[in-house]
């Protein structure tokens, strides 16, 4: 993000916004319901919602929209987007199968995981205890200009019973390490936990991806996923030929918010295992719409073969780092007070 941005709320996180209620506009099957996405949009966003959503076009007219919307934004972010978010559901909901009872949501933008995913909210539930259900901390970290726009949006939206288990964390992470606020909004680093970072390493630069990697191997319980995405780096330097970068980039950085960090998926196992993760999973935007839009017969919609969503496990944390994590706990305020004791650099 650059300085000219830090005022506003990202422009980007509404474009993906778009890209889901777009997705929740269709009829069955679709690749999601994300019943908060058009809410976030700008009143002319949403009437482009609106129209795919008419009843009486059908759903050619829906699909005419999604056209005219790839044509807007080239290069396959909506396709992108829509395919990524899916995988990355079906993510979380295996790392809470798994024993994850944290999640992360790291440049949260309008992300509704917290609110829609029935693995999720189902433990929010206070009834959900009675029926063997265990809750699911939810720590929702993102800039402030962005964060503030999206709890506003939040409190008009869920019912406060619904959103108990979600802390909001204001940060700017280009100044402050995502693990130090969390630890310090009281994320437990003895519990597993499940990061998505999603749709950001690519506005942020080498030292803070690097500090922010490195910094949640140290504070994270072993076992505990770091879900990325990426932009395959050789599309940024021109030492990779992909269909689609130019237009995508050039959106992007009309909406000031360039493409500016990249890594090389050949190197991202050894990347990785020099902070402390090991690489488990690492796909294309366009393998995992092969994956869930072929099916549906929608192959041919545009999804960028260079955005790139990977997962990490924590393998171990080394005993110095422990000991940090387990100090900065002892140090954490109460969970109530958590969210005002955080840095937020930038304008907090
Ligand atoms: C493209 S949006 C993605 C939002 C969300 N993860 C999603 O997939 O819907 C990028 C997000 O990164 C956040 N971001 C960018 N630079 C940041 C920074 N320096 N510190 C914190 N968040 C940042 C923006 O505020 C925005 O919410």
């Amino acid at each position: 993000m650059v300085e000219g941005m830090r005022e506003k709320p990202s422009r980007t996180a509404q474009h993906v916004a778009l890209f889901r209620a777009l997705e929740s506009a269709r009829g069955q099957p679709r690749l999601f319901t994300d019943p908060y996405a058009a809410a976030s949009l700008p009143p002319s966003h949403r009437l482009v919602v609106a129209a795919a959503r008419l009843p009486a076009a059908g759903p050619r007219l829906a699909r005419r929209v999604e056209r005219l919307i790839d044509r807007r934004w080239p290069g396959g972010p909506r396709a992108s987007a829509v395919a990524r978010t899916r995988l990355i559901d079906d993510l979380v909901t295996d790392a809470l199968a798994a024993g994850a009872r944290q999640l992360v949501l790291l440049g949260a933008g309008y992300d509704s995981r917290a609110y829609r995913l029935l693995a999720v909210r189902a433990g929010a539930d206070p009834a959900a205890a009675g029926r063997g259900r265990e809750a699911v901390d939810v720590y929702e970290v993102d800039h402030p200009a962005t964060q503030a726009r999206k709890r506003r949006l939040v409190e008009r939206r869920v019912p406060a019973a619904a959103r108990g288990h979600v802390r909001f964390v204001a940060a700017d992470l280009l100044r402050v390490g995502a693990a130090d606020v969390l630890l310090a909004a009281g994320l437990r680093p003895d519990a597993p936990a499940v990061v998505v970072w999603e749709g950001v390493t690519n506005y942020l630069d080498a030292a803070s991806v690097d500090a922010t990697l490195t910094g949640l191997a140290g504070a994270l319980a072993p076992g505990s996923r770091v879900v990325f995405t990426y932009v395959d780096r050789r599309a940024l330097d021109g030492t990779g030929t992909f269909s689609g970068v130019d237009e995508w980039a050039g959106t992007v950085r009309a909406a000031g918010e360039p493409f500016t960090f990249g890594l090389v998926p050949d190197e991202l196992p050894g990347y990785l295992a020099a902070r402390g993760l090991a690489l488990t999973l690492d796909r294309s935007t366009r393998d995992a719409a092969d994956r869930y839009l072929t099916p549906l017969g929608r192959g041919g919609e545009p999804a960028a073969p260079f955005y790139r969503v990977a997962q990490a496990e924590v393998v171990s944390r080394p005993a110095a780092a422990a000991a940090t994590a387990e100090t900065a706990v002892a140090a954490a305020p109460t969970r109530e007070r958590a969210t005002e004791a955080v840095p937020s650099a930038g304008q907090g």
